[in-house]
């Protein structure tokens, strides 16, 4: 079984609630059950983490190299400016996705700029909770092909 931390950063725990019009009706527990549902499709073990917490994620992240083959991470705000998460997702060397329910790129200037997106392998962006769906499928192939981040 290929082994997957999947991350949801701040305010994702509000998913449902938290400005429908921009991130659906969907609840992060909903998310999480389709993601575990494709996961078992494509013989994939997740484990599924939401943290409000910047050295959290870091830690998160850091553990996930003695265990993971691959990260799945909607950093929400931190996206935009958190080096930390930037350094952590370089250090381990894994290869990720990076996820953004809404479209980031049609919304506010400050929300254009991703520190993270240079150190994981691509994005997947403006599909909601689809975007995890994908992401499984995009690192399933990924890892297959022995790439490295
Ligand atoms: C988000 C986009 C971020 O700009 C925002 O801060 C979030 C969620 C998204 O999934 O669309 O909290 O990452």
């Amino acid at each position: 079984m290929i082994k997957i931390l999947v991350v949801h950063g701040p305010n994702l725990n509000l998913l449902g609630q938290r400005e429908p019009g921009v991130y659906g009706v969907e609840s992060i527990d909903q998310i999480n059950n389709r993601i575990h549902a494709r996961a078992q499709e494509l013989e994939m073990e997740v484990r599924v983490v939401q943290s409000n917490s910047e050295g959290e994620i870091v830690d998160i992240i850091q553990q996930a190299a003695s265990w993971a083959e691959g990260i799945i991470i909607n950093p929400a705000a931190y996206t935009h400016y958190s080096i930390a998460i930037r350094d952590a997702l370089a250090a381990v060397h894994l290869p990720a996705v990076e996820v953004h329910l809404s479209n980031v790129h049609a919304r506010e200037e400050f929300r254009h700029r991703s520190v993270t997106a240079p150190v994981v392998s691509g994005q997947i962006v403006g599909f909601g909770g689809d975007g995890y769906v994908l992401a499984l499928d995009a690192l399933k192939r990924i890892i297959a092909s022995g790439a490295k981040r």
